[in-house]
């Protein structure tokens, strides 16, 4: 009876598998959205009646469970590489002469390239076994990503499953970028806008931050897509990086449809000017052009650097600039009571948005380049980057302004402003400045530190102005009445936003400790010192050697927290925000430090509990689990039936431990 019903699930997966390709891979769907919900319906429902036919490759499977607390980290099978870039056309002629030198006496008369777009996202590897999507990471600095497979799971157009023969192929990983295309980009920015929430500067920030969300559910909504560019597939039939890219679209990876095979070098160059122009009426950002040798082995034989292949290089477009007049300078006040002196400009419509203000960082920069009201400034600005100034055109000395001068009380509050020794920056030095207040209640507010919803500016600011908040513990004191008050508060709103801030009184020492918002302490300086002293009396009671002596925390981190501490009134909020039910200890993943620094592999079964369980029970400890062994690993865990994972530990010598002993190490 299961049997056939495992035939059925089998079935039915298969079938939304190719659908998924159609709809999601080849823009061509064959059947209706409703009917395709029947499909996944259907097996939902045959996976609700028979719970062991589920699997983690099942199309049901795509929005999985939060990540606790930070992504593990991992170690890349082969290192991650950057591409050489250049600008102009001299440089890419020196590129193929360096390609002819490297082939020596196997260089053929005209070395074919594989010319594609630069897609402006974000580098992920995806890991197949035995054709499952298994794993996912980001690049990372190269050699040490992030584990991201939940969150990249959630996107359609990567398959969780591929059909290979898997005795052939048991392992196999492709590489390509994350991207988020414009009409999501416009979508989200314009729902955040509704919410009052920071919008993203463009689609590439969005695709990062989206990527990096700890609720896979949100990156679901975000609306992600990939273009799939290269895998370490080498096969006998498989002898072009052309050859290689259609195998992966047979696959069913989402493969971009605009390259140029290059038979002739020279050509390159009309490619460059077609897209160049082209470029903008793709749907997604292109941010050049990446030229490879086609041949693999031709791309073996000349290798890499350690940062670059010597076989590819990505041929930029110069960023878009534009020229416009500074109508005004005014000055922001940020979270840490920073001064940034901003230019307002005439609107000016430049890479795909409207740009009508651009940062002066400092006053250092402004002396510099002497920028004053009624100057016509050049702003560039490219997906990757904010606008910023590349050139000062003076207006007539009589239509300038006269030097800009920065204020000497903070334009928010009036207070006292210091320049700190070594620092380019102004500071306001009055804590209860409102512009900062507002700044830090965002931050406490945020994602990543409290994640206290329906909080954005517009209701910061209305709970400042009327006085109802003034600090953290102000917020933990609102309730509906107080907040209906405000205007345009509905009761239904009040509500919702008391809900969320009472639900983050229970998020735990780490996020708090980022959420005050103490300078140098970040996301994850506040996981180290949750885990190292797991309770906030313990923190505010450690000297500065204790703190100088947890692993990964810096001089800086310590003496920032020391300082902190030594302030009554930081000492006062805290009791304060204990008073009122905030959770001052460290969650329950988080439980000692005995493997702090610790790197882990695990291989094969364990016979006493899953692969999920014993990494969530290696990072309570501290440690880390990653996929791959490398110098860094400290312990190979092995369970049963270990893979090649086992002997390649041996033979370097790392330290293998049997499940029993592990065990014994988790105490
Ligand atoms: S190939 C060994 N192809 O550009 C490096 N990269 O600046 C192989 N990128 O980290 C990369 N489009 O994130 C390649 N068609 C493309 C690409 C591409 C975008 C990104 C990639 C890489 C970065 C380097």
């Amino acid at each position: 009876m299961l049997k056939q019903f495992k035939r059925k699930v089998e079935l039915l997966r298969e079938t939304i598998r190719q659908h998924d390709i159609l709809y999601y891979v080849k823009d061509s769907p064959s059947i209706s959205d409703r009917d395709y919900d029947m499909l996944m319906r259907k097996l939902q429902d045959l996976e609700v009646k028979f719970p062991e036919l589920i699997c983690r490759e099942s199309p049901t499977q795509r929005v999985g469970g939060k990540v606790s607390e930070q992504f593990n980290a991992l170690v890349h099978n082969t290192p991650m590489l950057s591409l050489d870039n250049t600008y102009n056309a001299d440089e890419l002629r020196e590129f193929h002469g360096r390609v002819i030198k490297g082939l020596g006496n196997s260089a053929p008369k005209e070395v074919e390239y594989f010319v594609e777009l630069k897609f402006d996202g974000l580098a992920v590897a995806l890991t197949y076994e035995n054709g499952v999507f298994v794993q996912g990471a980001t690049r990372g600095n190269g050699k040490e990503g992030e584990d991201i497979t939940a969150n990249l799971k959630t996107i359609k157009s990567i398959p969780l499953t591929i059909p290979i023969n898997k005795k052939k192929i048991d392992f196999l990983e492709v590489r390509g970028e994350v991207f988020m295309p414009h009409d999501s980009f416009y979508e989200l920015n314009k729902a955040r806008k509704k919410n009052n929430e920071t919008l993203f500067a463009n689609p590439r920030n969005a695709a990062a931050g989206s990527l990096r969300l700890l609720d896979p559910k949100v990156t679901a909504s975000r609306k992600l897509d990939i273009f799939v560019y290269s895998t370490g597939l080498g096969s006998s039939s498989v002898k072009t990086h052309s050859e290689a890219q259609d195998m992966l679209k047979k696959l069913g990876f989402k493969i971009n449809a605009n390259h140029y095979i290059c038979g002739k070098f020279e050509e390159i160059f009309s490619y460059i000017e077609k897209w160049k122009v082209e470029k903008n009426n793709l749907k997604y950002d292109v941010d050049g052009l990446v030229i490879k040798v086609n041949s693999l082995s031709f791309q073996k034989k000349l290798g890499a650097t350690t940062k670059f292949p010597r076989w590819a290089i990505s041929y930029k477009y110069e960023a878009e600039k534009a020229e416009t007049k500074v109508e005004n300078i005014f000055c922001q006040v940020g979270r840490t009571g920073a001064i940034t002196p901003v230019a307002l400009l005439t609107p000016v419509f430049i890479s795909g948005s409207t740009v009508s203000r651009v940062t002066l960082h400092n006053e250092g920069e402004i002396r510099r380049k002497d920028i004053r009201i009624g100057d016509y400034i050049i702003i560039e600005k490219s997906g990757e980057i904010i606008p910023r100034v590349v050139e000062v055109i003076r207006s007539s000395n009589a239509k300038r302004g006269p030097s800009f001068k920065m204020p000497t009380q903070c334009p928010e509050c009036a207070g006292n402003l210091l320049r700190p020794e070594s620092e380019a920056v102004l500071r306001c030095v009055n804590y209860g400045c409102p512009a900062q207040l507002k700044e830090r209640l965002l931050h406490f507010a945020s994602r990543n530190a409290m994640d206290i919803d329906h909080l954005g500016p517009a209701i910061v600011e209305q709970l400042i102005d009327s006085g109802l908040v003034n600090n953290f513990s102000d917020l933990y004191k609102l309730d509906h009445f107080s907040l209906s008050k405000l205007e345009r508060m509905a009761d239904k709103s009040a509500r919702n936003l008391v809900g969320a801030i009472q639900k983050s009184k229970s998020s735990g020492l780490s996020r708090l400790l980022h959420g005050l918002g103490v300078r140098h302490i970040g996301q994850r300086a506040g996981v180290i010192l949750a885990r190292h002293f797991h309770s906030m009396s313990n923190l505010q009671n450690a000297k500065l050697e204790d703190l100088q002596f947890v692993m990964e925390i810096g001089d800086t981190v310590a003496k920032s927290l020391k300082a902190f501490f030594s302030l009554p009134s930081n000492n006062e909020e805290i009791a304060c925000l204990k008073k009122l039910g905030v959770e001052m200890e460290v969650k329950g993943e988080i439980v000692g430090d005995a493997f702090l620094g610790k790197q882990f592999v695990l291989t094969g079964s364990l016979a006493s509990l899953t692969r999920d369980e014993a990494k969530k029970k290696i990072s309570a400890l501290g440690g880390r689990v990653t996929s791959n062994i490398s110098k860094k690993t400290n312990y190979v865990v092995v369970g049963a039936d270990p893979g090649s994972k086992a002997d390649k530990a041996r033979k370097i010598g790392i330290e293998i431990i049997s499940e029993e002993v592990f065990k014994k190490m988790l105490g």
